[in-house]
């Protein structure tokens, strides 16, 4: 870490400093080459072979060994030994035959490829297959586990082993292998090179298992082939004659033409048949895009977004709908929903992403980039742009974007224009970006080449985050008891006149104004004048307004800090921005506000000065507490109003903007409103399907919709409900409501945690592992499992409950488990709205 401390800190020559470097002058790594080395071990009249088991890095690359590396598995899609045809003849082994290479450690069986891509006296098997995929697979088994003694990597690329031929594969393959054997040969003769490519390495069991689980996930286990009209009956006897004549010449997976007389859903079904049939035994490189209805007139791109709260996903949505007026090809998908092999074959892709905690991926970026980063794949045909969105208050700011696009240079691709972070105001430069993009794509680009590229401003339809619906706040309600130290609210806004639709799961977003208490205290502070005229977005408006409406005033940015520290030159301040000093500046800052910081360090400068260090106020987000099945023309929201006291200031209260904007100011004002969808948070479609809702606090917001929601639509599937907070005397939100649904049967569980109630804490996390084994009853009857609230504590310590459940009652090994909850995430039956 180039931090100064285990080694002399590394300034580059334009004054970045990079996160990591190595401890060299250059601060890169240094390769020190060094002399051929013979093998430890070479044949004998024992095992009288060399076995080479890497010819390629892939081979050998200790990652491969799960099979899951999709590039690799077209490489070899299955596993075998290549031996030289002299040896073979000696041998008596044949092309396929089973071969036992032995050594002194242990032995696999594969399949024989006859080549004479390797010299007589040696042979190659590719490293990367384990026994998950049949008997007696790995070739590990056979090789040396000597280390070299200065790099310390295991030397295992070459061993001494003895052929021989054998009967049978391995046990509980025989059928399918033989079956595979059959299917393939036909596309195999005709003289293909033998590389061992078409050859079905994983054992018929676990291949139906995985087909069987891949069919339940995407929700097909059910459906049947297609009965034919004669017709279509009669083109497809066709088809099939002309695939038999042409067998030894497939190189892409065939495919029926667009014009076909078939039935539009009967060409789609059969297309994903022969897709599935015939994919995995091509060759990299020679496959065709699975999409028949393609228009290979129109240039193609990939947008890819990753969201947490929707703002990247809204913003790809309506890129895509601009690139598409455009006459563009746009695969939009969430990045989760996109493989990385699938992104190596792209010529073009656009990427929009928000970044989540500590820098990370939000949820539905995440496998995408677990894959990227496992995976070793080439993007060097690739051509990128990558718009980020984050918030500058936090530490890694756009930490997501920044890191996915250094990944995806390192993968080979190439961006096609800057990288642009975007802070929490980020209309402008995103839209700036985008025009820049279309200038660079505009080249390639479809008919419009002399098209204008500015982006026209969407036409408004409806109200939107930038036209917001002005709302009255018609229910202000306290859900607290007496004596509760909390003032968790219930909010409701006539949508009446609005047209605004919503559904459960979908959140509202409150463009606040700030209090004016605090506007008339930031200006005393600073010496200026209310009624000093300002412009804003080329209006003029005096300073007072201005600041009510439209600046941050509370939090304070980094650069006001700094403006501060340098303008009052208090060495305090200043030492506290050293870098080093990050942390305690972050507990310094935490709780106090920008007026303040100035009470404490007093300066001077001009009204001019101060707003441009201020960001634009942003609207805030809350997740929608009611269905519009039960309230059509009101929209309710569960608030928690900010307030906190700073011991360390004299006891000075200090207050959040919006929460208490709509607790104590809003009654008399239109408040501007605005629906933000959610894309997946919503009850399960399927009203059989049971629902597991985690939601301490506020978090019980969406649940409460939710089963309103169910309970208006009838749905039948079972409903469970976890719930916390303090007290159950003074804090139990919607206590009546989840009583009666209980009562009623609507909740047929209910878990309850009042933390303090008693001498231990306890939360709902405890809960769920009290009833861990009902949980995972559930989960394999396909419950949805949902959580809102808390992401800094509560989400994780959810999360981590909900793995032990899994690992525990599943049976299951860590990678196991990783791979369950992932199937959990990817068929969108793991969804969080935490913030
Ligand atoms: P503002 O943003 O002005 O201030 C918050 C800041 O105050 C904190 O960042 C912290 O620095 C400081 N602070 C807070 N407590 C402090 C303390 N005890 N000591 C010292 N400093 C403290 N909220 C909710 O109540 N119900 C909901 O349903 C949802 N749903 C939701 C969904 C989604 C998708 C998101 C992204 C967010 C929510 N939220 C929410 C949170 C909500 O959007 C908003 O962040 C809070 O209401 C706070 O906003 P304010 O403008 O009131 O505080």
């Amino acid at each position: 870490r180039n931090d100064g401390r285990s080694q002399t800190l590394k300034i580059l020559p334009d004054g970045s400093r990079p996160e990591l470097v190595f401890a060299t002058p250059s601060g890169r790594a240094i390769f020190h080459p060094r002399p051929h080395v013979n093998p430890e071990e070479m044949p004998d009249e024992h095992f009288p072979f060399t076995l080479n088991t890497g010819r390629l890095q892939h081979q050998w690359h200790t990652l491969t060994k799960t099979g899951k590396i999709a590039t690799l598995n077209k490489l070899n899609p299955g596993p075998f030994v290549e031996l030289h045809p002299e040896d073979a003849a000696e041998l008596g082994i044949r092309n396929r035959d089973s071969v036992m290479v032995r050594s002194r450690r242990g032995e696999a069986v594969l399949p024989a490829v006859v080549t004479d891509r390797v010299l007589p006296g040696s042979c190659f098997a590719p490293f990367h297959w384990n026994d998950l995929y049949g008997d007696k697979l790995a070739v590990n088994a056979v090789t040396s586990d000597r280390i070299d003694p200065i790099s310390q990597q295991p030397e295992l690329k070459v061993c001494a082993v003895s052929l021989e031929r054998v009967e049978v594969i391995a046990s509980d393959a025989a059928d399918g292998v033989g079956r595979s054997k059959a299917n393939l040969e036909e596309v195999r003769e005709g003289g293909e090179h033998a590389t061992g490519l078409a050859f079905a390495p994983v054992a018929e069991a676990t291949s139906r298992s995985l087909i069987r689980q891949f069919a339940e996930t995407v929700g097909v286990s059910a459906v049947a082939a297609p009965s034919f009209s004669p017709a279509e009956t009669a083109y497809l006897s066709g088809f099939v004659s002309g695939l038999d004549s042409s067998a030894g010449h497939i190189s892409a997976i065939p495919a029926l033409p667009v014009d076909a007389p078939v039935a539009p859903e009967h060409r789609l079904w059969l297309n994903g048949m022969l897709a599935g049939m015939f994919s995995r035994v091509l060759p990299l490189g020679l496959m065709t895009d699975l999409e028949v209805t393609t228009d290979k007139s129109k240039p193609s791109i990939t947008l890819l977004w990753a969201s947490q709260t929707g703002n990247a996903e809204a913003l790809a949505e309506g890129f895509a709908t601009q690139l598409r007026e455009r006459g563009w090809q746009v695969k939009l998908q969430s990045m989760n929903d996109y493989a990385v092999s699938q992104l190596a074959q792209d010529q073009r892709a656009l990427f929009v992403t928000s970044t989540f905690g500590d820098g990370d991926a939000p949820d539905n970026g995440g496998d995408f980039w677990a894959q990227l980063q496992e995976e070793d794949v080439s993007l060097a045909q690739l051509e990128f742009g990558l718009l980020a969105l984050g918030d500058s208050n936090y530490d890694q700011f756009c930490g997501h974007g920044k890191k996915l696009f250094t990944r995806l240079q390192d993968l080979g691709a190439r961006p096609l224009l800057d990288r642009v972070d975007c802070d929490t105001d980020y209309a402008q430069p995103a839209e700036k970006w985008f025009t820049e993009l279309l200038a660079r794509l505009a080249t390639d680009g479809p008919a419009s080449k002399s098209a204008s590229t500015t982006v026209s401003p969407t036409k408004t339809t409806t109200y939107t985050k930038t036209n917001p619906f002005a709302a009255k706040l018609v229910i202000n309600r306290k859900l607290n008891g007496d004596g509760s130290s909390k003032d968790v609210r219930l909010f409701g806004f006539d949508l009446d006149g609005s047209g605004l639709t919503y559904q459960a799961g979908d959140a509202l977003g409150v463009w606040p104004k700030n209090c004016p208490g605090y506007v008339f205290e930031l200006q005393q502070a600073l010496n200026f004048n209310a009624d000093t005229p300002v412009l804003v977005d080329n209006r003029e408006k005096p300073l007072e307004l201005a600041l009510l409406e439209n600046f941050e005033i509370c939090r304070p940015t980094p650069e006001a800090v700094q403006f501060i520290a340098e303008r009052s030159a208090s060495p305090a301040l200043k030492a506290l921005l050293q870098v080093e000093q990050k942390e305690e500046l972050q507990d310094w800052l935490y709780g106090r506000q920008l007026v303040d910081i100035l009470h404490e360090f007093p300066i001077r400068c001009s009204v001019e000065e101060w707003l441009n260090l201020l960001k634009r106020i942003q609207p805030r987000l809350y997740s929608i507490a009611s269905s519009s099945a039960l309230f059509p023309h009101q929209v309710h929201l569960t608030v928690s109003a900010v307030r906190y006291t700073r011991y360390s200031d004299g006891k000075k209260t200090r207050k959040g903007v919006c929460s208490t904007f709509l607790a104590d100011r809003c009654e008399d004002v239109a408040a501007p409103i605005f629906i933000q969808p959610s894309k997946h948070f919503h009850v399960p479609e399927d009203g059989d399907a049971p629902l597991i809702m985690v939601g301490p606090g506020t978090g019980i917001a969406p649940f409460r919709g939710f089963l309103q929601e169910r309970q208006a639509r009838g749905h039948k599937g079972k409903n469970w409900l976890f719930f916390g907070e303090q007290h159950a005397a003074t804090d139990f939100y919607y206590r009546d409501d989840i009583l009666q649904w209980h009562k009623e049967g609507l909740l047929n569980e209910l878990s309850l945690a009042f933390s303090r109630d008693q001498a231990r804490k306890i939360y709902v996390q405890d809960r769920m592992r009290e009833q861990g084994e009902k949980i995972w009853h559930w989960l394999e009857e396909g419950a949805y499992f949902c959580v809102c609230g808390d992401a800094s504590r509560m989400a994780k310590d959810v999360d981590q409950a909900l793995r032990e459940i899994v690992r525990e009652y599943g049976k299951f090994d860590e990678v196991e488990t990783v791979n369950y909850l992932r199937k959990l995430n990817m068929s969108k039956r793991y969804l969080r709205d935490v913030y």
